[in-house]
This record gives C-alpha cells, structure tokens and sequence, in this order.
C-alpha cells in the first residue's frame, strides 16, 4: 500500500524504547516519523543527536518526534545506551523497533534490496493526516533546520490558511489562495494587486 500526501497516516500499534505506542495517542498533536537505515550508523548518530538538541523546540511547537527501524528493541537500546555514554546525548523520544517490517512497509520506508528502513521523514498533522514526505539518500543526513521550517510553514497554511511562497521563513509573508472566478480575479486586480494569482499577506 502507498502512502500519499493528504492520505490518513496508517496506523499502527508498536513496540518502541518508551514503551508500546499507539499512533493514534497522537491525535491533536503534529508527528514527525522518520526512519533510518540501521542503529550503529555514524550518519543517523548525528541525526538522533541532532533531533534530541532540538526536541524541546519541537515539543513548544506541539509536534511528537517518532523513529524507526527495522532493528530490534534491544539494538535501539544499546546505540541509545551508547550515544547517552560516549556522547553525553539523551535521546528524549520514542523509537519503534519494526523487526516484522509492517510499519516500514506501510509507509513505503522499506529498501527491499538491503533489507534495511530508507532516509524517510514523514510529518503528520494534528487530524492523523500525511502532509510532507522527504527521502534522502543513506549517505546523505537531513537537514533539521528545514524540518522545523516545514513544520513552521505546514501550521501557517493550516493555522492561517495562508500558502508559504519559495524560501518562506517565520514571520515572512503568506500567499492568499488565487481566485476560482473571473470576477473575483478582477475584483483582486481592481483592489491594487500586481496580478490576479499572486497575493501575498503579511502576517505581522
Ligand atoms: C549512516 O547512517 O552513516 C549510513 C547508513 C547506511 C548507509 C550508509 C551510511
């Protein structure tokens, strides 16, 4: 099954390093689920450090972090053990030990070949709904800075009703949905506005 943006996120029941997760618990919060290749891995050690710095800014916003992998229970707890002795890294969220595949493969995080989860992010809104999905190459680490900037710009759309124009940061302009009728389009230019489909608005 795929998943698709706007879809339902599929739900699951899971075991984690905090204990049995329901996705569902979630309801009314924004989630960010993301997947790695495997535990022990020097690039995903600098994701989980790097998530872990930012989770009290996340946890303001409202927003769950979640991640995954194929690895067991005992695997996640050892790297986490580890990161926390060596690095002096508390890791602060849940992570699923998905040995059975079944969440991976429901959200199209599986690399078949390697029998390993992908690079994957997906972020969920507060009604259980799929609104981003990111992959990146094993080789290559996310960049948290444009997590927390989607996740920023996802709650302006929805808190605001208001799209995020190219390179959108906090506090800049939105763009007020283009009109659905003629009339309301020269309405729009009538009223001073360069073109009939582009709008901005300041949020201040
Ligand atoms: C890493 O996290 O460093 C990594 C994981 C899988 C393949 C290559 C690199």
């Amino acid at each position: 099954m795929a998943v698709y943006l706007g879809q339902k996120a599929p739900g699951f029941i899971v075991n984690t390093t905090k204990g049995p997760l329901d996705l569902e618990s979630y309801k009314g919060k924004w989630v960010i689920l993301f997947s790695h290749p495997a535990d022990f891995t020097p690039v995903c050690t600098t994701e989980f450090m790097e998530f872990a710095r930012r989770y009290e800014e996340f946890k303001k916003m409202n927003v769950e972090l979640i991640g995954l992998s194929v690895d067991s229970i005992y695997s996640h707890i050892q790297w986490m053990k580890d990161i926390r002795e060596k690095f002096g890294v508390e890791i602060p969220f849940p992570v699923i030990a998905d040995i059975n595949k079944d969440v991976a493969r429901e959200y199209n995080l599986m690399d078949e070949k390697t029998g390993s989860t992908v690079r994957g992010v997906f972020i969920i809104d507060p009604n259980m709904v799929v609104r981003l999905m990111i992959y990146y190459p094993a080789e290559t680490g996310r960049n948290i800075d444009e997590i927390m900037r989607s996740v920023k710009a996802l709650k302006m759309n929805w808190n605001r009703k208001l799209a995020t124009p190219v390179n959108w940061q906090p506090g800049g302009d939105g763009i007020v949905s283009a009109p659905g009728t003629l009339e309301e389009a020269i309405k729009r230019e009538k009223n001073g506005s360069k073109t009939w489909y582009l709008k901005y608005e300041s949020v201040e």
